[in-house]
């Protein structure tokens, strides 16, 4: 069985998306270890809690420095011993050592068809105000293999998502996690669940 961790910062409907899969089945195969913030406020904390699944809250705020940080997030990690690590909304630079000694075995969910609207600084609300601006028609969502790059790694799903007139980055973010976020993150667990996770081959495609 897939043992993943999720990582989370904000309101958490990507992680309850990933809940709800694997209650319902169409995540198989799964199980969450835990669930890792890094800030105490995230309403994906309560979220976690409320269907018992461990939650914890490792805040740079209560550590020295950033090294202290990020050796206490990586010994959590390492109790956690996870097959994968989900990235869901998780607003923290990942420590290096962290993307050398899980390679291939870290993804993470973009709300953009990368490589449009990704890279440093395109996170949140900024992505869609950004998609919007330039008045693309179409954007939507993808799941990518994180590596030492911003947005750089190999992408394994994506969705398309219609942008549409009078919208909104708020009422544009709504329909990408509704329409593709929600779908397709669950969907790349599932599918590397349902392959050795041990060797981490992950079929491309949707
Ligand atoms: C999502 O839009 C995700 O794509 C982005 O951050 C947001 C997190 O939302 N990386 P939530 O916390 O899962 O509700």
């Amino acid at each position: 069985m897939l043992s993943i961790v999720v990582c989370v910062s904000g309101g958490g409907t990507n992680l309850q998306a990933i809940m709800d899969g694997i209650e319902n089945g169409t995540i198989r195969n799964t199980r969450i270890a835990g669930v890792i913030s890094n800030n105490a406020g995230a309403y994906a904390l309560v979220r976690a809690r409320e269907r018992n699944v461990p939650a914890f809250c490792i805040s740079p705020k209560s550590f020295a420095d950033r090294a202290d940080f990020n050796r206490a997030f990586m010994e959590k990690l390492e109790e956690l011993s996870p097959d994968l690590i989900v990235l869901a909304g998780f607003l923290v630079i990942l420590p290096s050592e962290m993307i050398r000694l899980y390679r291939d075995r870290i993804i993470n969910i973009h709300p953009s068809l990368i490589p449009s609207f990704c890279g440093t600084g395109y996170y949140g609300l900024r992505v869609h105000e950004e998609a919007l601006k330039r008045g693309v028609k179409i954007t939507g969502a993808t799941v990518h293999m994180v590596d030492e790059g911003t947005d750089t790694g190999t992408i394994l799903y994506q969705k398309a998502v219609e942008v549409l007139p009078g919208d909104t980055p708020k009422s544009l973010q709504k329909r990408v996690m509704e329409q593709a976020e929600w779908v397709i993150l669950p969907k790349a667990i599932d599918e590397i669940a349902m392959h050795d996770p041990a060797q981490n081959t992950v079929q491309k495609g949707s």
